[in-house]
């Protein structure tokens, strides 16, 4: 008996939810199809072209770092439109772009946070794109950073991606780095 009532309370306020939801027009649903269990990993190995010198740059800052703490370029911001390749050499494939920005955000060292997206433009990936936000220390090594979505093929996605710096020319502040990016989707 009290299971019975239990089980009518629950369909009551089942109702009065979706009774509710239903008051500001059916803007959403939640479905738990099949194809949700089973996601794919796509491995992703692009180059970076961060191209600070020349006529044609295509990563500008936008905001000069706070003067005490220059070394770090703490505050600055950078906003780029930079290449992804396909080989480390510039002028090999490309294969998207990375449209976002750095900000220097560390006082201490050398320390940025990305926001940007890979909008990739060949093949299957075409139109496709996935979005990175993370903390790069620049001069570690091997850095990572988290894949926090994604759109067309990348719908629904998370990840991560490893950067390793290719080449760093001090003069220009041009660099190519490397990113592996793991990514699951579905
Ligand atoms: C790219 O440039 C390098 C020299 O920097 C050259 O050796 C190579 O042949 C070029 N590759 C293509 C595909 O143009
Ligand atoms: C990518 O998609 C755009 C827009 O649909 C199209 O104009 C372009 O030719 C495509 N590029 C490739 C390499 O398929």
């Amino acid at each position: 008996m009290s299971k019975l009532i239990l089980i009518l309370a629950a369909k009551i306020l089942l109702l009065t939810i979706f009774a509710s939801a239903g008051d500001g027009g059916d803007f959403a649903s939640t479905t738990n199809p099949k194809q949700f269990n089973q996601g794919k990993l796509t491995h992703l190995r692009v180059f970076w072209h961060d191209i600070r010198s020349g006529r044609n740059p295509s990563s500008i800052m936008i905001q000069p770092p706070v003067r005490k703490y220059s070394s770090t370029y703490f505050g600055s911001i950078t906003m780029m439109d930079n290449a992804l390749t396909s080989d480390v050499q510039i002028n090999s494939t490309v294969v998207g772009q990375a449209q976002g920005f750095y900000a220097g955000s560390a006082q201490r060292e050398l320390g940025f946070l990305m926001a940007m997206t890979f909008a990739f433009k060949t093949g299957e990936f075409n139109g496709s794109t996935i979005t990175i936000l993370g903390r790069n220390t620049v001069l570690s090594e091997v850095r990572e950073m988290p894949v926090v979505g994604g759109s067309g093929i990348f719908r629904f996605a998370r990840g991560y991606v490893e950067l390793r710096t290719k080449s760093f020319d001090h003069k220009s502040g041009d660099a190519i780095v490397e990113y592996n990016c793991y990514v699951l989707h579905y």
